[in-house]
């Protein structure tokens, strides 16, 4: 499939893996639909439309079913069509179980996990009136692993991978494929918050010993995007971190 002139709507795309995969589907041909809750940089929209794509922001919270109601509705009356939805906005907020606020968990659900659903209900009443789509869902290497100091975003993340399947299997027969991709360790703004000391023991549990780049999930993107008869699938981008 080729994607010159397709509309891909990336969640949580004004910087790291969400900016590395809109970078790639504009040099692809694609139009590009920025996200984020902050304003995006005018440099960031300027290159990509140098790619000779068109490039659009809606700024939005994922978390909140009438604003991702919203911004599908201004996809289909300025774009006419929504081609594939990446839902990667994301956030962590790590903490031990015994000490891990309510709040803690509540936010990262809302946004990891609620704001998966909200913007896969609302873009799949498009891609079944079209009876064409890909939806691409980014979890984490945790959320098939577990990892300690993350009961909520590990648990958030495992349930993007049910509900990935889930959805798959309700839209296959309409020609929608929805799959996830499980990211290892990153380098973003995210794991940057990490001490040096956890990095560098992060790197050692890698067979690969190194940290992947946004271009490495961005790759698995692009074949996603085009691959017909993959669905319902977690595609592991990690190094060998987890096998
Ligand atoms: N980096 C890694 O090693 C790694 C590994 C596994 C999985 N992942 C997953 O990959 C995805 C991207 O991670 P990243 O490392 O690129 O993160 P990042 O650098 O922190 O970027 C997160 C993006 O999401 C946006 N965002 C956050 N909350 C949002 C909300 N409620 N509504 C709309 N946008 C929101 C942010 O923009 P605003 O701040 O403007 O809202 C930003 O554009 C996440 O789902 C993350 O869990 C990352």
């Amino acid at each position: 499939m080729t994607l010159k002139d397709k509309v891909i709507f990336i969640s949580g795309s004004s910087r790291g893996i969400g900016l590395g995969i809109a970078r790639i589907f504009a040099q692809n041909g694609a139009h590009v639909v920025l996200n984020g809750r902050k304003e995006i940089a005018s440099d960031i929209i300027q290159e990509l439309e140098n790619y000779g794509v068109k490039v659009r922001v809606l700024l939005g919270d994922v978390s909140s079913f009438e604003e991702t109601k919203r911004m599908i509705a201004t996809i289909k009356d300025e774009f006419g069509r929504l081609d594939i939805l990446v839902n990667n906005a994301g956030i962590t907020r790590d903490q031990l179980l015994l000490r891990m606020s309510e709040e803690d968990f509540d936010d990262v659900y809302a946004i990891n996990l609620k704001g998966t659903f909200n913007l896969t209900k609302h873009a799949i009443a498009l891609m079944l009136k079209q009876k064409s789509g890909t939806i691409i869902n980014i979890t984490s290497v945790v959320g098939l692993a577990g990892n300690a100091g993350q009961v909520n975003y590990a648990s958030s993340k495992a349930g993007i991978i049910g509900l990935t399947k889930a959805t798959a299997k309700e839209v296959a027969a309409r020609g929608i494929t929805c799959n996830a991709i499980a990211p290892g360790y990153i380098k973003t703004e995210m794991t940057q918050q990490l001490s040096e000391k956890t990095k560098e023991s992060i790197i050692q549990s890698i067979p690969a010993r190194s940290i992947g780049t946004v271009d490495d999930i961005a790759q698995a993107a692009l074949y996603l995007a085009q691959a017909k008869y993959v669905t319902g699938q977690v595609l592991s981008v990690n190094g060998g971190m987890y096998m």
